[in-house]
């Protein structure tokens, strides 16, 4: 697999490869919000690729204190290769570019047994926090919308 920035040509293809993998698509994943975080963090959103096919893909966004992992996804008919690792050693390598202090992502309650995959790469589960979400305007936000 050979890993390279996303660039919008692929945003189909990302769509998709969310899609087959049960990512949930929210109003965050439209074609202009892509382009948003695409354009914060342009050298942290990498996709993977096998014969031109995109295989792999994971957002990561930095907001100058805190680095975030989102939607990282790696297509059905290539898991367990390691490729999910290989995503995840590239990125926390720009992380450490960055010279970022703490990584964070988010898993949803039934997709727990990601957290095992997590764990062997070094991550921690936080049980002294509790996550709270706040949207600032209704009729922005939408989760699982139809792309
Ligand atoms: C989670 C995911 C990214 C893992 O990718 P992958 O390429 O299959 O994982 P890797 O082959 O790199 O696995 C690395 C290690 O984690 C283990 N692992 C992978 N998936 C696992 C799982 N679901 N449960 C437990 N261990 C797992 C592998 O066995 C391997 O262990 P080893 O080093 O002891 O052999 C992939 O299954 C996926 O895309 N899932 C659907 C989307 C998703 O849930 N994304 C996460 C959103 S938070």
């Amino acid at each position: 697999m050979k890993i390279e920035l996303f660039t919008m040509r692929y945003y189909h293809e990302i769509i998709d490869l969310w899609k087959r993998t049960g990512i949930e698509i929210s109003s965050s994943d439209t074609r202009d919000e892509i382009a948003r975080i695409l354009k914060r963090n342009p050298d942290l959103f990498l996709i993977g690729k096998e014969n031109e096919k995109v295989i792999a893909v994971v957002m990561g966004a930095f907001d100058g204190r805190r680095g975030y992992v989102h939607h990282l996804a790696i297509d059905p008919d290539y898991q367990k290769k390691k490729y999910g690792k290989m995503m995840m050693d590239e990125l926390i390598e720009k992380f450490q570019i960055k010279k970022v202090h703490k990584v964070h992502l988010f898993i949803e309650k039934n997709n727990k047994e990601v957290v095992d995959f997590y764990r062997k790469l070094g991550w921690e589960v936080r049980d002294d926090l509790i996550m709270m979400s706040f949207v600032p305007d209704k009729r922005l936000y939408k989760r699982d919308i139809e792309i």
